[in-house]
Formats: structure tokens, C-alpha cells, sequence
């Protein structure tokens, strides 16, 4: 190319020399021959710089070409410098979140969408033993296809899945958190993590069968004492009472042989007489308290009738009741133990509520009977009483509970300083229906 310009360079000088040379009397002199002569070598030359006019612009084009390449070329560099930086810090992340697996005191493997382990830390060699190319399902389950409880779909579907395994392997329980993992090539990973929950569990069942036990023995417990309040009860009403029968009978006998000038006597034997009436009437009472034979006498319903008469006869409260009848949905020890409850609900209104007002609630449902005791007394903190220790407490509450659950039911409490107190507890029919 520069051999060629060069060529073109000395035929132009070589024109111009002889057009330089060339005067209006030469160029009239000038033969017909020599004028085409010389008007082909311009036009000549004129082509020459045309074509060479030619070249530089493609040369130029080329030039251009080049230069945005190399500026692509920069930008190219620059984003594989970017990407380098990029990747490595990934990889830093990596070798974090690697030796953060590796220290986690809980097990920690890596599946993909094949079944492959693609990962597992120290923990779970330890508790399975190597990996040794095994599938998941091999690996931890000895199977050899994909076990049917698999969360495989779940996880790939992008949702974390917290399930209970028991492994028969090493009899172990754990907690698991399966999890999906999003790998940078775009696919989905199965991350899972193994929490030891082996002695919890022993420790929940052994908790189960000490409450079973505790059960067990406050049933009987409440059913002794109640035997032994009924005991109590028939030797307060038959032998006491008798004894009082005889000594009013004696004192009234004393009474009617005294001769007309004994007035005083009279008068003292009358006093006794009276005070051998009240402490019968307190003896029925007593009697009554202790072993509700008015259940027996005229039934639950009527029963809780009178036991709420009495309460706000004897403390001066308004009542509201709504009270349906019961009886013939429960069977006879569960009668006392509704009374009781009912007993221990009006005794604390009576002892701690101060309160004006009372209301009673007892509903049948299509599977439950209901019951509702509100009063709007001063109500007390719930919360701090249970935080106390069990001898700084009464039993009431916790034996109201207790019977609650031993009928199948629960006792639900509710309270708020200067609100009032109200105590519902229900129970199931299904436990009413086995009469
Ligand atoms: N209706 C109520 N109104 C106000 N306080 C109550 C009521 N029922 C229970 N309490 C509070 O709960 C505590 C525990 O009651 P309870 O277990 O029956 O034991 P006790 O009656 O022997 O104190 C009572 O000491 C009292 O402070
Ligand atoms: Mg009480």
C-alpha cells in the first residue's frame, strides 16, 4: 500500500512539474497530440487520487473499527477484573458459611435434586458413618429407593419444611429443618439440619407418665376424700345428731318434771333446748357440706339451685342464674364433682371476692355441658398466683382444675384486678354419654 502511494506521489509531482512549466504560449504551441497527452495523465492522476481517496477512507473506517474494539476489549477487561473480585469474594463467602456448617453442633448434610449428597459435616459422619458415594435415601435410611415420606417436592418448590424423624439406625430422634439451597448455576439444593431431640423426648414421655401417675393418685386422692367426708358426714348427721336427739329429749323431759316454783330452771332447760336446736341445725349443715346427700335426695340441678340460694342468703348478693337441667346427662360421681366445683367457685366469691354480683351459667351444647360462674368482685392477678411457689398457695383453684380434667374436660379462669372473676369449665358429652 505505501509502495503504491509513493508511486502515485512521484507521477503527481512529475505532472505538476510540467504543468508548472507550461505557459499560455507553450500550451498554444502545444501539439493536439501533446494536449490529449497531458489531459489523459490529469485525468490519470485525477482517478489516482480518487482511488487513493478511496483507500484512506476504508483505511480510516478500519482505523475506527479497531479503536471501538479496543475500547470493547477494556470493557471486557474490566468486567472479567469485576467478576474475578466478585467470585472471590463469593468463594470468601463460601469458606464461611463451610466452617460455620462445619462448627454447627447439629447435623448438617446437602442433597440435590438426584438424590447425591453433596455435602455432609462432621456431625453426620459421625452419626452415619462416610458418605462412600451412597444416595441420600441409602445413606441414611437403607433404602434402596426413595423413601415415601421424602419433602423432596416441597423443598424444590421452594418451601422449608420442619418435620420429627425417628432414625432406626441409631434409634435416635431429631428435629429436622429441611430447606431449600439456591446454587449460583441456577439449581436447587436440599439443605438439612439435624437437631438431637432424643433426650427431650425421653424426657416428654417420662413427663407424660409422671402426669398420668399425679392423675391417677389425685383421683384417688379426691375419691378417698370424699369416702372419708362422707364418713365424717354420717357420723356427724347419726351419731352426733343422735346424741343431741337424746340429750333434747332428756332436757325437755327435765323441763316438763320441774315443779312450778323451778322457773329458772324452766327457763335455763327452754335456753338449752333452743341452743341444742341450733347446734343441730349446724350439725345438719356441717353434715351437709361435708357429703351432699341432697344430691341423692333431689338431684344435681335442683342441688346447685339450693347451694346458690344458701350462698346469697347468707352474703347478701345478687344472683342471675340461667341454669339448665343436667342430671340425666351425668353419671353419679361426676355429679358430686360438678357440685364441688360449684362449691369451691362460691366459697371464694364468698371469702376474697367482695363481691355485688353474681351470675351462674349452666348450658348443654350438642357435645358439651358448660358451665359459668362471673362474679364482679375485685378480681385478682391470675398471672402472679400461679408464679407462686405451691405452699405459699390454696388448693382450690388447682383442685377445681383437677376435677375439670379427671370429668374429660377443662376449667379456664379469668380475671382482672377490679374487674371480677369468671371461671368457666366444660365437658364433653361423649364423657356424659357413657351412662
Ligand atoms: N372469685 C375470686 N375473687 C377474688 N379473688 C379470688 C377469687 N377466687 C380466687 N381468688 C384468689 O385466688 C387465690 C387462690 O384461691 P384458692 O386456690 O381457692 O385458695 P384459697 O381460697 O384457699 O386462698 C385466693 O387466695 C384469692 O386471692
Ligand atoms: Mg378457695
Amino acid at each position: 500500500m505505501t509502495e503504491v502511494n509513493n508511486e502515485i506521489r512521484l507521477q503527481a509531482e512529475e505532472i505538476v512539474r510540467v504543468k508548472a512549466a507550461l505557459s499560455p504560449e507553450k500550451l498554444d504551441a502545444m501539439s493536439p497530440e501533446e494536449m490529449r497527452q497531458t489531459i489523459y495523465e490529469l485525468r490519470v492522476h485525477q482517478v489516482e487520487l480518487e482511488i487513493q481517496n478511496g483507500e484512506l477512507s476504508t483505511a480510516q473506517g478500519e482505523l475506527s473499527a479497531v479503536r471501538a474494539l479496543a475500547g470493547a476489549n477494556k470493557l471486557l477487561a474490566q468486567q472479567i477484573e469485576e467478576r474475578k473480585r466478585i467470585e472471590e469474594a463469593l468463594q470468601v463467602e463460601r469458606n464461611k458459611f463451610k466452617s460455620i456448617l462445619e462448627a454447627m453442633p447439629d447435623g448438617v448434610y446437602i442433597v440435590n435434586q438426584q438424590y447425591d449428597i453433596e455435602y455432609t459435616n462432621p456431625v453426620v459422619e459421625k452419626e452415619f458413618g462416610p458418605v462412600k458415594g451412597r444416595k441420600c435415601y441409602e445413606y441414611l435410611h437403607d433404602r434402596m429407593e426413595i423413601c415415601p415420606w421424602c419433602k423432596n417436592q416441597e423443598v424444590f418448590s421452594g418451601k422449608s419444611v420442619q418435620w420429627e424423624w425417628h432414625s432406626s439406625k441409631n434409634d435416635k430422634t431429631y428435629d429436622r429443618i429441611d430447606t431449600p439451597l439456591f446454587n449460583t448455576c441456577g439449581t436447587i439444593s436440599k439443605l438439612q439440619i439435624f437437631y438431637d431431640i432424643t433426650k427431650r423426648k425421653h424426657a416428654e414421655k417420662e413427663l407424660r407418665e409422671y402426669e398420668k401417675q399425679l392423675r391417677n393418685l389425685s383421683f384417688q386422692l379426691l375419691t378417698a376424700q370424699e369416702t372419708e367426708r362422707g364418713r365424717i358426714a354420717r357420723e356427724l348427721h347419726d351419731e352426733l345428731g343422735g346424741a343431741l336427739a337424746v340429750l333434747k329429749l332428756r332436757v325437755s323431759f327435765i323441763e316438763k318434771n320441774l315443779q312450778l316454783d323451778q322457773t329458772m330452771i324452766s327457763e335455763e332447760c327452754k335456753q338449752t333446748l333452743q341452743y341444742i336446736d341450733q347446734i343441730i341445725n349446724n350439725v345438719h349443715r356441717l353434715s351437709r357440706d361435708l357429703s351432699p346427700s341432697i344430691l341423692e335426695d333431689i338431684g344435681l340441678t335442683p342441688s346447685l339451685k339450693w347451694q346458690i340460694d344458701n350462698f346469697v342468703g347468707h352474703y347478701g348478693i345478687k344472683v342471675v342464674t340461667n341454669i339448665e337441667n343436667i342430671d340425666h346427662l351425668l353419671p353419679k360421681d361426676d355429679q358430686i364433682m360438678i357440685y364441688r366445683t360449684f362449691q369451691e367457685a362460691l366459697t371464694n366469691i364468698g371469702k376474697h371476692a367482695q363481691a355485688k354480683n353474681i351470675a351462674v351459667t349452666v348450658r348443654t351444647g350438642d357435645d358439651r355441658v358448660s358451665f359459668l360462674v362471673e362474679d364482679d368482685g375485685r378480681g385478682f392477678d391470675v398471672e402472679g398466683l400461679s408464679a407462686k411457689k405451691l405452699s405459699e398457695k390454696g388448693m382450690g383453684l388447682a383442685s377445681m382444675k383437677e376435677r375439670a380434667k379427671m370429668l374429660g374436660g377443662s376449667l379456664h379462669l379469668w380475671s382482672e384486678k377490679g374487674k371480677g372473676t369468671q371461671i368457666t369449665f366444660s365437658i364433653p358429652i361423649t364423657k356424659v354419654e357413657r351412662l
